[in-house]
């Protein structure tokens, strides 16, 4: 079996020590039992109930026929005969209605695990660090840990109740079966043994088919979502991709069909076999039993029980295993989830409170280092800058410079690997998380488009403010520019926008005119901008260029940009190169250096000779 996942990392042996999934079922039953204690003592009480019914039948379904055997001989005996018929008839409906309440009670389980299994398991993974559910090796934990945990749960609780009930009835129908003929006792383990081996070692194959499957799986629903999914259809049309896309998508599916097929086709055979051999060892025996009954040593009551009784064992008994070696397999499923909940990322919650900062915060970067998990290169090393309250400073370098992982970095998404980056005096990392989130705003590079309405992408900037006050989105709409954006939609503020549930889908643009009044809406004294207006047209633009000041006024402002209007603008520029900082300073420093900044200004003067001289902030294009 593949004991190493796609990326090469050694996974845990999926057949865990036995006590590992002793322990596991433990977890699982617990949990179960804080949640949902009724329903788990409900199903106890009725699984004990009916596994000890069959035996309690055949024991009453004897008494019948020996009292009706023996009216045979002597009428006046006739007399117990209703009531052995009464308790016949009592058996059956509690038999048949226990079976209505078990299911009952599975299913109730079943919904109460899955509500608060799959609630636990969002919660968990939403404290878990960026880093952890960025890397690409921990995708497989999460996406095993978020396939229906709940019903794995109680999968795993109705097959340990089904292996328990059959286990009663196996054992009270031996207990009966062996007063009348003792060889039983032998034939049932001899047969029982292998065949629980046989499919205790199925279920761990499953189970590993399932968790090398888990990659691959993840793969086909992306291919099936780029083919189908609204945002990706365009591109994929007009590249035709979906003949390759099916090919991929169709070879998965059906290498998942044959190994299938093949575990399906091994339960067959041994299942067959094992089925066999009981048969004819239990079929063996009732014909020693009908030549007892044919010389006089045993009864006809004896040789209905075991024709009743002998059907019933054997059914119990492969019950029993077929489950035992379900829960199992459960098990090792319900193991992902309890190893996921267990996960806990090494990061500690900073405690600190940040002082007070009017007019914006202090940054300082002191030599700080990055590496992304499972990269050898840093992408950051060495970076050191401060900027003081109230200052916009403006990131510029080429394509995978850094820039937005530094981004992140300042706004506490990572942490770095060594040095320390100061926010008003204080270590980042010591920071109360929630204090941070109210301080920092942050414009994404690759913002969001929130299937929502438009006031709740702008109100999702702070939401647990403004999310009752269309008031105040409203202003935060008009002050961010985006009102003739919000007058064009058809319900205004209260269009729901998004192409999966929306009535309407914006352009980039649009979509990066409302994230920006999303990065607006929180008053965090530090706003880090990552290109702002990549998508925006050239009047949008310039609005956000003349507004800039207004924008971040009282804030400290970081700005990642590509375009030399915006980074001129900025009190300081630092250029990223190679992860480290190569310069810094004001725009007409950094020209009279003649450095990598004034080497890429002339670069674009080139392109857009035009362009002129940078516009000043108060005069409009010449183009309106
Ligand atoms: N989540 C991530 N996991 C691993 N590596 C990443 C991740 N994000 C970025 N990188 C790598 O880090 C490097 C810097 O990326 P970053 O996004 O910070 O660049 P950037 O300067 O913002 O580039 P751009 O101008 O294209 O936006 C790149 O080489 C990229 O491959
Ligand atoms: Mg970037």
């Amino acid at each position: 079996m593949n004991q190493r996942t796609s990326n090469g990392r050694p996974r845990p042996r999926a057949a865990s020590p036995r006590r590992q999934r002793f322990a596991t079922a433990l977890w699982g039953l617990r949990l179960a039992w804080a949640e949902c204690r009724l329903l788990v003592a409900g199903s106890g009480a009725v699984m004990v109930v009916r596994g000890v019914l069959p035996a309690v039948l055949a024991l009453v379904l004897k008494e019948l026929v020996d009292a009706v055997v023996e009216a045979l001989a002597a009428p006046e005996a006739a007399a117990t005969v209703p009531v052995w018929l009464v308790a016949i008839f009592v058996l059956a409906l509690v038999e048949g209605i226990t079976w209505f309440q078990q299911r009952y009670l599975d299913l109730r389980l079943e919904d109460e695990l899955e509500a608060h299994l799959s609630v636990a398991v969002v919660h968990h993974a939403s404290t878990l660090s960026l880093t952890f559910l960025e890397d690409p090796g921990r995708r497989d934990l999460i996406d095993r840990a978020r396939s229906n945990p709940g019903q794995r749960l109680a999968g795993l609780i109705r097959q340990l109740r089904i292996t328990v009930t059959m286990g009663i009835q196996a054992a009270s129908l031996l207990a009966v079966l062996v007063v009348i003929e003792p060889w039983v006792a032998v034939v049932i383990p001899v047969v029982s043994i292998p065949f629980l081996g046989f499919q205790w070692r199925l279920a761990q194959r499953r189970y590993d088919e399932q968790h090398a499957r888990v990659t691959k799986a993840r793969w086909s629903r992306y291919y099936s979502d780029l083919a189908t999914g609204p945002y990706e259809a365009p591109e994929t049309r007009i590249l035709d991709l979906g003949p390759l896309l099916l090919r991929r998508y169709r070879s998965l599916l059906e290498g998942f069909r044959d190994r299938d097929k093949s575990l399906h086709r091994g339960d067959l055979v041994g299942s067959s076999v094992a089925t066999l051999v009981l048969v004819v060892g239990l079929y063996g025996l009732f014909a020693r039993l009908a030549f007892d009954v044919l010389q006089g040593s045993a009864t006809v009551g004896d040789l209905a029980i075991f024709t009743g009784a002998a059907g019933r064992l054997r059914a119990s008994v492969d019950q029993a295993i077929r489950s035992l070696s379900q829960a199992l397999e459960e098990s090792l499923f319900v193991a992902n989830v309890e190893e996921f909940l267990g996960t806990r990322t090494t990061e500690v919650r900073g405690q600190r409170r940040l002082p007070p900062s009017t007019g914006g915060s202090s940054l300082r970067l002191l030599d700080v280092s990055f590496s992304y998990p499972g990269r050898d290169r840093p992408v950051l090393s060495g970076i050191s800058f401060e900027v003081r309250p109230g200052e916009t400073t403006a990131l510029v370098g080429e394509n995978g410079a850094g820039k937005t992982t530094l981004a992140k970095l300042i706004a506490g998404l990572y942490r770095p690997d060594e040095g320390s980056i100061l926010l008003d005096g204080v270590e980042l990392r010591d920071v109360d998380p929630d204090d941070l989130r109210d301080r920092v705003s942050f414009i994404f590079q690759s913002f969001g488009r929130y299937e929502g309405t438009a006031a709740e992408n702008i109100g999702f900037g702070d939401w647990r403010r403004l999310l009752d006050r269309p008031d105040e989105i409203e202003a935060i709409a008009r002050r961010a520019g985006i009102d003739p954006l919000v007058r064009a939609l058809p319900e205004g503020l209260s269009t729901l926008l998004g192409r999966r549930f929306g009535q309407v889908t914006l352009s980039g643009g649009q979509w990066q005119q409302l994230a920006l009044a999303r990065g607006l809406a929180r008053n965090g004294s530090l706003i880090i901008l990552d290109e702002p207006t990549a998508n925006l047209d050239p009047r949008a633009e310039y609005e956000i260029f003349l507004r800039f000041k207004a924008l971040v006024a009282d804030r400290t402002a970081l700005i990642v940009s590509h375009r030399f209007s915006t980074i001129a603008m900025a009190d300081n520029i630092i250029v990223l190169a190679d992860g480290r900082v190569a310069e810094s300073g004001s725009h007409a420093e950094l020209l009279a250096r003649e450095g990598t900044y004034a080497a890429l200004y002339r670069l674009h003067r080139e392109q857009m000779p035009n362009e002129g001289q940078l516009r000043d902030p108060g005069e409009r294009p010449d183009r309106r």
